[in-house]
């Protein structure tokens, strides 16, 4: 059992969807623990990129699949995304340069973005797109 764990409750009608979600929770949980076993500044570091550069790709996948839709509230999806990469820059970069530690408020956050976007947002585009489309 992770720290954050996946559940049936973020499940969506679209598998690709799902399964970059859990990408997701996975690379939280390494972020946890990483953090929790004292491990050094490279894999802390690296674990970070990685969120960074999975979000840049998951992001994009649904922004294409609402585009695609025409669906309504692509603009406020587009900034919910938009926010929330600046967040984990802005992070990335005190960890990087030394300002800042990561700490446990740093990843409940994330975690706490992850679940709420996921159960309000996502599911929200998820269900007026066609189970098929992917
Ligand atoms: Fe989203």
């Amino acid at each position: 059992m992770g720290y954050g764990t996946w559940g049936k409750k973020y499940e969506s009608n679209i598998a690709l969807i799902d399964s970059q979600h859990q990408i997701l929770f996975n690379i939280i949980n390494n972020l946890f623990d990483a953090m929790k076993f004292g491990k050094g500044d490279e894999v802390i570091g690296e674990i970070l990129n990685e969120l960074i550069s999975y979000t840049d790709y998951h992001f994009n996948a649904e922004e294409n699949l609402m585009k695609e839709n025409q669906y309504v509230n692509l603009d406020s999806h587009l900034k919910a995304h938009k926010e929330f990469v600046q967040k984990v820059l802005f992070f990335y970069q005190r960890y990087i340069t030394g300002e800042s530690a990561l700490s446990i408020d740093i990843i409940d956050f994330l975690k706490n973005w992850l679940i709420s976007h996921i159960l309000t947002m996502d599911l929200e585009f998820t269900k007026t797109i066609k189970a098929d489309t992917n």
